[in-house]
């Protein structure tokens, strides 16, 4: 396989690993790694945070998708880092398909079960969402976003109980079996 276009998007709720394993995953198909939250503090020059408390959450989803559409529009291929919230804005959703129907790219969902999530992010300091009753939060938006996450995906991971390393294992087993049976537009 000559992985040069290759187009991988992961999604899923916050706490979900997918920053970390799209490094890990860029690494191993020798392609760019590309994090949506971190392409929109670049742009509006302010952190997650701040663009919340000062613009709002509809400005920071305007710039997200901006970012994202962006993102998938590269030409030498990459692994993005899709931020949780990526699927709730049906154009957001619409380019995602599109670019699975026309470009062969790879929607990846990293599920978890909310109450492990409510674990993994105690820390970190780029999600305003979860400042109040983040376990209540996590499982609300884990039934909200489910049928978005579902309808752009093309392989669902249960990360819950695997560690960052066997994620990636079994992320590359499945990246390279859904490739081989592919169109070949892909690669
Ligand atoms: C959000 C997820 C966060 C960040 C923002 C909103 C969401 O990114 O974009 O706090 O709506 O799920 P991560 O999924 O990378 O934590």
């Amino acid at each position: 396989m000559t992985p040069n276009r290759l187009t991988i998007v992961l999604i899923g709720l916050m706490g979900t690993g997918k920053s970390t394993v799209a490094r890990t995953l860029a690494a191993h198909y020798g392609i760019d790694c590309l994090d949506t939250d971190k392409l929109v503090e670049l742009r509006a020059d302010k952190p997650v945070r701040e663009i919340f408390s000062d613009d709002g959450e509809p400005a920071f989803r305007d710039l997200e998708s901006e970012v994202l559409a962006e993102c998938l529009r590269t030409p030498f291929g990459a692994v993005i880092a899709g931020a949780g919230g990526v699927v709730v804005r049906e154009e957001n959703r619409i380019l995602l398909n599109e670019a699975r129907a026309s470009d062969g790219v790879l929607v990846v969902w990293l599920h978890a079960r909310p109450e492990v999530l409510a674990i993994r992010t105690a820390r970190g300091v780029h999600r305003p969402l979860l400042d109040e009753d983040r376990e209540g939060t996590l499982i609300r938006l884990s039934e909200e976003r489910a049928p978005l996450y579902t309808s752009v995906s093309d392989i669902v991971v249960d990360v819950s109980d695997r560690s960052v390393e066997s994620v990636c294992t079994l992320l590359i087993d499945a990246i390279d079996e859904a490739l081989k049976y592919g169109d070949g537009s892909n690669g």
